[in-house]
């Protein structure tokens, strides 16, 4: 059974645009695959987080995923920081890494014009970290976005590079799995231009309340409306039907195309209609979100076995990673 592992940033907020476009496939994917999904507490150390935000992110976004259908039984569900053997692989990896090959990752150099502040050694070396997150456990494949490419590539890089220098097939070569093809909707943001995105500020977060929902809905842009009959609608317009889309039913989103095409169509009622479907799909998983988020018994117990599970499958590597670089015990 192929093996599939993903990073979860650990920055929270999970929006509509990240569940259409990632989470509902996790969710899909545990009962084909042998899943691991874990939150990258580790790497977003290198944006310097205060101890209480970093640890109430991990929680929240702990709590979004299961909220959201990560089944605990299914997946192996952990966070980062609890499993030591990551680091220590990464240590390894490190020495195999290149200052050259780092250099060029375009995230490092898109990170280094960010924050010229603070372009630390943790920085440069984030895609031998996220290597060490997925040989780990051997994958064979990465849900990634296009954003994440490159560091898979680095990833495939590294596994092979550990390969040939030591004439083993320790580490398959992780692939890349793409929602491409199936069912993924890439979800627009509100503002009328391209994708949702927390940065980009037009996102709708899954914790979010019916009031700012509607709120922000109803704030949409919108154009001067159809002039003539059957005409094609322009990408404002086309963003709001999209988000139709994935929350409405194919009744109502027929109503609002045969509204738009003969030129009746009111956009406050289509962003009425928008903004209450929304609603509908949010609340139940809202309300999951806040119930798991106080029960700290639960959380704890999903955190723990996670723990348990992933260090069961990274101890075996790494022994076998130690034993293959010529590390023996003297006692
Ligand atoms: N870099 C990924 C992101 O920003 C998160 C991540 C860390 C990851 N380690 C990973 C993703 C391993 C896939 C596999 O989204």
């Amino acid at each position: 059974m192929p093996i599939v592992v993903s990073g979860i940033r650990s920055t929270g907020n999970l929006h509509l645009g990240n569940y259409f476009g990632a989470v509902k496939n996790f969710i899909e994917m545990q009962n084909e695959h042998q899943t691991f999904f874990f939150i990258a507490d580790f790497h977003s150390l290198t944006t310097h987080p205060t101890p209480s935000d970093l640890h109430s992110n991990v929680k929240q976004v702990l709590a979004e995923y299961l909220a959201c259908g990560i089944d605990p039984e299914k997946s192996t569900i952990f966070i980062q920081s609890d499993v030591p053997e990551i680091p220590e692989l990464y240590l390894l990896l490190n020495m195999n890494a290149y200052l050259g090959e780092l250099e060029r990752t375009t995230s490092f150099k898109d990170k280094a014009r960010e924050q010229p502040e603070n372009v630390n050694a943790g920085l440069l070396t984030y895609p031998v970290l996220m290597a060490a997150d997925i040989i780990i456990h051997k994958a064979n494949l990465v849900p990634v976005g296009k954003d994440q490419e490159q560091n898979l590539e680095m990833a495939r890089t590294f596994a092979r590079r550990f390969n040939r220098m030591y004439n083993v097939e320790t580490f398959p070569i992780p692939r890349a799995y793409t929602f491409e093809g199936k069912d993924m909707v890439k979800i627009p943001g509100l503002d009328g231009s391209g994708k949702m995105g927390k940065s980009a500020g037009n996102a709708i977060a899954l914790a979010e309340s019916p009031e700012s929902i509607r709120k922000k809905v109803m704030r949409a842009v919108t154009d001067i409306g159809p002039t003539e009959t059957n005409q094609k609608k322009p990408d404002v317009i086309q963003n709001l039907f999209t988000l139709l889309e994935v929350v409405s039913t194919p009744e109502i989103v027929s109503h609002f195309n045969t509204a738009y095409s003969n030129c009746t169509i009111r956009y406050g009622d289509l962003k009425k209609q928008l903004a209450a479907d929304i609603i509908n799909f949010t609340n139940p998983i809202r309300s999951r979100i806040e119930d798991i988020c106080k029960d700290d018994v639960y959380l704890s117990r999903v955190a723990k076995n996670g723990a348990e599970k992933a260090r069961e499958s990274a101890s075996k590597t790494l022994e076998e990673v130690r034993k293959i670089i010529g590390f023996r015990k003297l006692y």
